[in-house]
């Protein structure tokens, strides 16, 4: 069975308390099994993940490289200014996908800029956790495009 990684970066382990007018009130526990059960009607693992670090976000995008492991990103607000992360994932050997729960495009100025878009096969933005279930639906239609 295909693994995807779900990599999630700062503050979205605050899910639940975190703006919840922007963010929701569901925790990243219940993201998390949201993601589980959508992969297994795909047919895929998940292996669900969230740092603060910007390094251990690194390290998960040069693994995904070296396994092609595809990948669904939030990165949070490593998505606006980190090009570090985009280089990283420039080296990339599998489908991506970036998602946002919120619109970044229809907030704060700062949003709108994605160092990281150019580099994903498509975004994700404004559904909250559906962004990540169509996320993996687009993942497992890459992935069965590539295999074909
Ligand atoms: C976010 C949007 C970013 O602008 C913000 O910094 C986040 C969350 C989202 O999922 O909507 O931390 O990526």
């Amino acid at each position: 069975m295909r693994t995807v990684l779900v990599l999630n970066g700062p503050n979205l382990s605050r899910l639940g308390s975190r703006e919840p007018d922007v963010y929701g009130t569901a925790s990243i526990d219940d993201l998390a099994a949201a993601c589980a059960a959508t992969a297994a009607e795909l047919e895929l693992a998940v292996d669900f993940r969230q740092t603060d670090d910007e390094a251990e976000l690194l390290a998960w995008v040069h693994e995904a490289a070296d396994l092609r492991m595809p990948i669904v990103l939030n990165p949070a607000a490593f998505t606006h200014y980190s090009y570090a992360l985009r280089d990283a994932l420039a080296m990339r050997t599998a489908p991506l996908v970036e998602v946002h729960l919120s619109n970044p495009a229809a907030r704060e100025a700062f949003r709108h800029t994605s160092v990281v878009a150019a580099v994903a096969d498509g975004t994700v933005a404004g559904f909250g956790f559906l962004s990540y279930q169509l996320a993996l639906r687009a993942v497992a239609a890459l992935a069965a495009a590539a295999d074909a």
